[in-house]
C-alpha cells in the first residue's frame, strides 16, 4: 500500500525533473528570449512608462496544480514583466547607478545554478570556495591590502556594508552600554545603506557626525579632525569613519588619504563604501582620486555596478580577514564535519550568510572569459564619458552643471527664463521619462532639484551619450515653445 502510494507519487514528483526533450525546449524558448532581448537592447527604450492599473493582473496570475506550457509562460514574463519601468542595462541609461548584465556573467549564474554548489564551506566544495577566495584576493590586490585580507561577496552593496558596520563594532570592543558614547563620522553624502546598517546593527544610539563637504562634496579633513577633537574633549569615543569613493549623487570621491591618517592617528576604524567607484582602480585616472584608499581597514565594492554583473553581488573586503571571522564564525552540532581550515576562510565563517548562491562564479567567468583590458578600457571609457557629458551638456542654453565629476556622476539643472526652476525642472524630467529614449533620476541639494548624470553601463558609448544630449536639447525647446 504504501509501496504503491510513494511509486505514484514519484510519477508526478518526476515532472520536476525535465527530460532531454523537455529540457531543450525551455531552453529554447529561454535562449530565444535572451537573444531578442540583447540583439534589441541597442534600439529598446531606455524606460517604458507603464499603467499601475494594467500591471495589477500579474498579481491574478494563477499559480496552479498543473503545469502550463513553455512557450506561452516565456511570452507572458517577456511582455508583462520585462518591458515596462526602466530597461537598466541600456547604454542609454544614466539614472541610479547603471546596471549592466553582461552575458557572459549570466551564463556564469546559470552554471552555478545547474551545478548548485555549496560555495559556503570549504570541505563541501573544495573548488568553489577557492574559486570565491581567488576572486576576494583580486579585489583585495586592487584595493591594496597586503596578504592577511579576506572578504565575502554578498548580494550587494548594501549587505556588504552592513557586515563591515557589524565587524567594525565588534572588532572595536563596543558592548551597547558604550553605544551612547560613541561616534561615527560621515557625510550627508554617505548612502543611506550606511545609516540603515548603523541602526539594524543595533547602533542607533551612538552619535552621528556628519562633516562639512568642500564645494565638490568631499568630507574636509579640517572640519573631521576639529570634530573628533572636540569628541575626545567631550568624553565621546570616535568608533568608525565612513568614507565615500564615489557617493551616489554627486560621484564625490572624499580624500582618503588624509582620512586614513587621521583614522589611524585616532585609533578609529576607517571604511570606504566604494560600491559605486571602487572598480575605477582598474584604471591610471581612477586610481588618482581614490588614492589612499589602502589605508582603510574595510571596503565595499559592488561588482553588479563597476565590474557590469547583473544584480546580485556586492563584496566587502576587510584588510585583516581576522575579523570579519571573529564576529561571524559560528558551529552547529549538525556542521562538525566542517572541520576549520588553517588555509582558507569558509565563506559561512566570514559572513551572516549559511547557504547561498555560488557568486564566485558570475564573477570569475567574465574576468577570464574577457580579460582585463577590455574591464579597464570600459571603465576609462566611462571615465571620459562622463567628462565629455559634463562639457557638452554645460555648453546647453540654459544649463547650470555642478562640479566636474571626479569618476563619472556629474549634475545639472535647467535655468529657464521663466518659470519656477525646480518645477520647470520636474516638467522637464517628466518628459524626458515619457520619452523614454533615455533614462535619467533626479536629486535635490539643498532644496535645488538636480539631475543626475551617472555613466556605468557597460553599452553607454558616445552614441548613447549623444543621444542623452539631443534629448535634453530637444525637450527643453518643446517646453519653451
Ligand atoms: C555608494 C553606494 N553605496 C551603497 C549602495 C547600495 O548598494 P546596493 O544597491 O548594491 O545594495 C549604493 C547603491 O547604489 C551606492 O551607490
Amino acid at each position: 500500500m504504501m509501496k504503491e502510494s510513494i511509486e505514484r507519487l514519484e510519477a508526478e514528483a518526476l515532472k520536476l525533473e525535465l527530460n532531454g526533450r523537455d529540457r531543450k525546449e525551455l531552453q529554447k524558448h529561454a535562449l530565444s528570449l535572451s537573444h531578442r532581448f540583447y540583439d534589441s537592447i541597442k534600439g529598446n527604450s531606455a524606460y517604458q512608462p507603464f499603467d499601475d492599473l494594467e500591471l495589477q493582473s500579474i498579481l491574478e496570475h494563477p499559480i496552479d496544480e498543473t503545469g502550463a506550457d513553455p512557450a506561452d509562460l516565456i511570452q507572458n514574463i517577456e511582455e508583462q514583466i520585462f518591458e515596462p519601468g526602466l530597461n537598466v542595462p541600456s547604454g542609454r541609461n544614466f539614472g541610479y547607478i547603471p546596471g549592466s548584465s553582461l552575458e557572459s556573467a549570466a551564463i556564469g549564474d546559470y552554471l552555478a545554478a545547474v551545478t548548485n554548489r555549496y560555495a559556503s564551506v570549504y570541505s563541501s566544495s573544495p573548488g568553489a570556495v577557492l574559486l570565491e577566495q581567488r576572486v576576494i584576493n583580486w579585489m583585495a590586490d586592487l584595493i591594496g591590502y597586503g596578504e592577511t585580507a579576506g572578504g565575502y561577496l554578498a548580494s550587494g552593496g548594501s549587505m556588504a556594508n552592513l557586515t563591515a558596520v557589524v565587524t567594525a563594532r565588534d572588532s572595536s570592543g563596543l558592548t551597547p552600554n558604550l553605544y551612547p558614547e560613541s561616534v561615527v563620522y560621515l557625510t550627508r553624502q554617505t548612502h543611506h545603506c550606511v545609516d540603515r546598517a548603523l541602526n539594524i546593527a543595533g547602533l542607533g544610539t551612538c552619535h552621528r557626525r556628519y562633516i562639512e563637504m568642500d564645494e565638490r562634496f568631499r568630507m574636509k579633513p579640517v572640519s573631521l579632525r576639529k570634530q573628533i577633537r572636540n569628541d575626545v574633549q567631550a568624553g565621546l569615543t570616535p568608533f568608525m569613519i565612513v568614507a565615500s569613493a564615489g557617493s551616489t549623487d554627486t560621484g564625490a570621491v572624499d580624500p582618503m588619504t588624509d582620512i586614513g591618517e587621521i583614522a589611524k592617528k585616532n585609533n578609529t576604524w576607517f571604511h570606504v563604501d566604494a560600491a559605486y567607484g571602487g572598480f575605477f582602480l582598474l584604471t591610471k585616472e581612477g586610481k588618482k582620486p581614490l588614492k589612499g584608499i589602502e589605508l582603510s581597514d574595510s571596503v565595499v565594492l559592488d561588482p553588479h555596478k563597476g565590474l557590469f554583473l547583473p544584480y546580485g553581488i556586492g563584496a566587502l573586503i576587510v584588510k585583516e580577514v581576522g575579523k570579519l571571522v571573529d564576529t561571524h564564525r559560528y558551529s552547529a552540532n549538525y556542521m562538525q564535519s566542517n572541520q576549520i581550515n588553517d588555509y582558507v576562510a569558509s565563506p559561512a565563517d566570514v559572513s551572516p550568510e549559511l547557504s547561498k548562491h555560488f557568486r564566485a562564479m558570475r564573477i570569475w567567468l567574465p574576468l577570464k572569459l574577457h580579460g582585463l583590458k577590455a574591464f579597464r578600457s570600459a571603465l576609462h571609457e566611462k571615465i571620459l564619458l562622463g567628462r565629455y557629458l559634463w562639457q557638452k551638456i554645460g555648453q546647453i542654453k540654459q544649463i547650470e552643471t555642478g562640479p566636474a565629476p571626479q569618476l563619472s556622476i556629474f549634475m545639472f539643472r535647467w535655468k529657464p527664463e521663466a518659470g519656477d526652476t525646480n518645477d520647470m525642472n520636474r516638467k522637464l524630467h517628466q518628459e524626458i521619462l515619457k520619452a523614454g529614449r533615455v533614462f535619467l533620476s533626479t536629486t535635490e541639494i539643498d532644496g535645488e532639484f538636480f539631475f543626475r548624470v551617472a555613466v556605468l553601463s557597460v553599452r553607454t558609448h558616445l552614441a548613447e551619450a549623444d543621444a542623452l544630449i539631443s534629448v535634453i536639447r530637444e525637450k527643453i525647446s518643446e517646453l519653451e515653445r
